[in-house]
């Protein structure tokens, strides 16, 4: 799908002309007085819907409404729940469930009662609804050759944020902010949904040289041969179970002199069938979304080539399949990683790891002044938290909660589990320096561990996001499928670093 052009007025709700005219309501039984010239103008509709109680303002509650002579030609109320717990996580939601909504209007009017502000600024409102609208509006049908008419819904084309005159500008400043981050999780989204045989590392690489290309990033992109050249003994041993050449991808955005970067490392696993020790095959298809880190690290570029914000990022991506074949890895074998310590391979299944350590030693030689990895890493992380938190892990406290503040604000919340050292004997081999896998209790704390073995000398944090990279179902804002999850988090914590 195509982006949604973003733009205000400052009419009066009963003025706007639109198809569709949505209000984001708090919970309550009276009609907020801030609506009181629209349902004038609208022949009473909005407080009959209220005072009968067929429209609430519970969360995610909407009601269709027809506002007589009113402009617009549809009002749509959004409920968002008691006024008081609103934040700016549940407005975004509120524009999310409207575009969802949207019915067929490819323009859609956004407002939000200003009883249900709870004190969310009018900058934060413009970013965060651009982003809702555009996550609720998001489609993927670009590979059906034949799409059923009835199945044709138009896109959301244009959303107009409705502000009081004074507040516009901010609006506007906040929108511009939003546009870019929905324009990077629209390509997270759109590269989690590819199919592995058109995913492949290659063409994860092909799509961070267009970024490069069109943002000026430098990008170097190491084959097979290099890998080899470098050591990269723990991916190359993934990827030899595949003919798919692997790819070590470096995208580097100078925004900020020569201070020290930022460092983002994506799992990139375009599908991880367990190798050897394969997975049942039930929803195994969901495994080309093993991906979304790397995916989330591009969304992210996305994200820098649109606001140029003042620092240093620098993105990795180490990129496989992980196949079973006659020439791939199996259990027991020991490689040789690129920091130099041994790994004994327990399991095959456990290769985000083994892709992941190499590039947390390979990324020393940017002197980082953070480090943060982001991967579908552990089934294990999907029984701890489900789909409604990210596991969290590193070595530096404040590090630590500087991410977690940016999940909190962008709605993609980090919960942390503890790396302490009585977990480490989890991963003592017989054979090698460590091994890749801990057996079955504490399973995303023991992967977190492992990469913790190669951490040296730089402030480090680990995310993993098998729980929130997809949904298996479909929800009133989101569409079911992949969930983009990274690119607000990192979006948030780079423009505040950045002094944005
Ligand atoms: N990609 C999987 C983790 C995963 C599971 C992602 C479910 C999304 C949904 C990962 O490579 C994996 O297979 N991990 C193993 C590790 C184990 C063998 C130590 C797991 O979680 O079972
Ligand atoms: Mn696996
Ligand atoms: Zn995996």
């Amino acid at each position: 799908m195509s982006e949604i052009k973003s733009s205000d007025t400052s009419a009066p709700f009963a003025q706007v002309e639109t198809p569709l005219l949505a209000i984001a309501l708090a919970q309550g039984s009276a009609l907020p007085a801030s609506l009181t010239e629209l349902d004038r103008a609208a022949g009473g509709v909005v407080s009959r819907a209220i005072k009968t109680g067929d429209f609430k303002g519970k969360r995610d509650e909407t009601a269709l409404l027809y506002p007589g002579s009113a402009k617009p030609e549809r009002l749509l109320l959004v409920g968002m729940g008691k006024a008081g717990d609103i934040t700016r996580n549940t407005i975004r939601r509120a524009g999310a469930v409207a575009a969802k909504r949207a019915l067929g209007a490819k323009q859609l009017a956004f407002a939000v009662a200003a009883e249900a502000r709870n004190g969310v600024s009018a900058r934060d409102l413009g970013q965060v609804v651009v982003e809702g609208a555009a996550q609720g509006a998001w489609t993927f049908t670009e590979m059906k050759a034949a799409l059923p008419p009835e199945d044709v819904k138009p896109e959301v084309e244009g959303l107009t944020i409705v502000a009081d005159a004074k507040e516009v500008k901010e609006v506007a400043t906040g929108r511009r902010v939003g546009d870019a981050i929905a324009a990077g999780h629209r390509l997270t989204r759109y590269l989690q949904m590819l199919p592995g045989n058109v995913c492949t590392p290659s063409f994860l690489a092909d799509r961070a040289k267009q970024l490069a290309d069109q943002y000026g990033f430098s990008l170097t992109v190491l084959d097979r041969a290099q890998l080899q050249r470098e050591g990269m003994g723990a991916l190359l041993a993934v990827a030899q179970g595949s003919t798919q050449e692997p790819r070590f991808i470096v995208l580097e955005y100078r925004g900020g002199g020569d201070a020290a970067p930022v460092v983002l490392v994506g799992k990139g696993v375009t599908f991880d069938s367990g190798g050897i020790s394969i997975k049942p095959a039930q929803n195994m298809e969901d495994m080309k979304f093993d991906m979304s880190g790397a995916a989330a690290v591009l969304g992210t570029f996305e994200v820098l080539g649109r606001l140029k914000p003042k620092l240093n990022v620098v993105g990795i991506i180490p990129s496989t399949e992980n196949l079973p074949s006659g020439t791939a890895v199996k259990p027991g074998d020991v490689v040789k990683s690129h920091l130099g310590k041994t790994i004994e391979i327990i399991n095959t299944d456990a290769e985000g790891r083994l892709i992941l350590c190499d590039a947390l030693s390979y990324l020393r030689r940017y002197k980082p002044a953070a480090v943060i990895d982001i991967a579908t890493l552990t089934g294990a992380v999907v029984v701890a938290l489900g789909a409604h938190a990210i596991g969290a892990m590193g070595t530096d406290e404040a590090l630590l909660a500087e991410v977690r503040d940016a999940g909190e604000r962008s709605g993609e919340r980090c919960w942390p589990l503890p790396l302490w050292d009585d977990y480490r004997d989890m991963l003592k081999s017989d054979t090698a320096d460590v091994k890749n896998s801990g057996g079955r209790g504490a399973g995303s704390i023991t992967g977190g561990w492992f990469l913790k073995e190669f951490v040296e000398g730089y402030p480090w944090v680990h995310l993993d996001i098998a729980g929130t990279a997809y949904t298996e179902s479909e929800a009133p804002h989101q569409t079911k499928g992949p969930t983009g999850v990274g690119v607000r988090l990192f979006s948030e914590l780079i423009l505040k670093r950045a002094g944005a």
